[in-house]
């Protein structure tokens, strides 16, 4: 079984940015909670990350056949991209979408998620453990 997790823009300052919302683990913590969690899971994990809304719609299209399941933080072009909505749409590949933060109880811009209208499920506000979350639902929904 192959999930790839995406990330978009900004998540590579994990530890910098915002420490007040997102907390002080760093981009590098999430990649070795990744590894672990792929360890353990007896899973393949791959992962990538752009700050570019054309990337991360390519990597999605790439993935087409290629993975059993996405879990995705589009970040920012959460609240904005029709185009990471219909590439999602565009391959049918089971999906989850992770929010680091809870941007439920954050600005009103923040509520609207295009993505999330192609995933099966959102976890939100559970920091990184969120795409552990993620990915072990993902494995149980593809072995069922
Ligand atoms: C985020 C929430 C988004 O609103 C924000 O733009 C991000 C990160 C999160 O993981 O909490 O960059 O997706």
């Amino acid at each position: 079984m192959k999930i790839l997790v995406i990330n978009g823009p900004n998540i590579n300052m994990l530890g910098i940015r915002e420490p007040g919302i997102y907390g002080s683990n760093t981009f590098a913590d999430l990649l070795a909670l990744l590894e672990q969690t792929a360890r353990e899971e007896n899973i393949e994990i791959e992962q990538y990350q752009s700050n570019h809304e054309g990337c991360l719609v390519d990597k999605i299209q790439e993935s087409f056949g290629k993975v059993d399941g996405i879990v995705i933080n589009p970040a920012a072009y959460t609240h904005t991209s029709v185009a990471i909505l219909d590439a999602l749409k565009a391959v049918s590949i089971p999906a989850v979408e992770v929010h680091i933060s809870d941007v439920d109880s954050r600005e009103p811009f923040r509520q609207i998620s295009y993505a999330g209208l192609a995933c099966q499920k959102t976890i939100k506000g559970q920091g990184l453990q969120g795409y552990r979350q993620a990915i072990l639902y993902l494995k149980d929904f593809l072995q069922k």
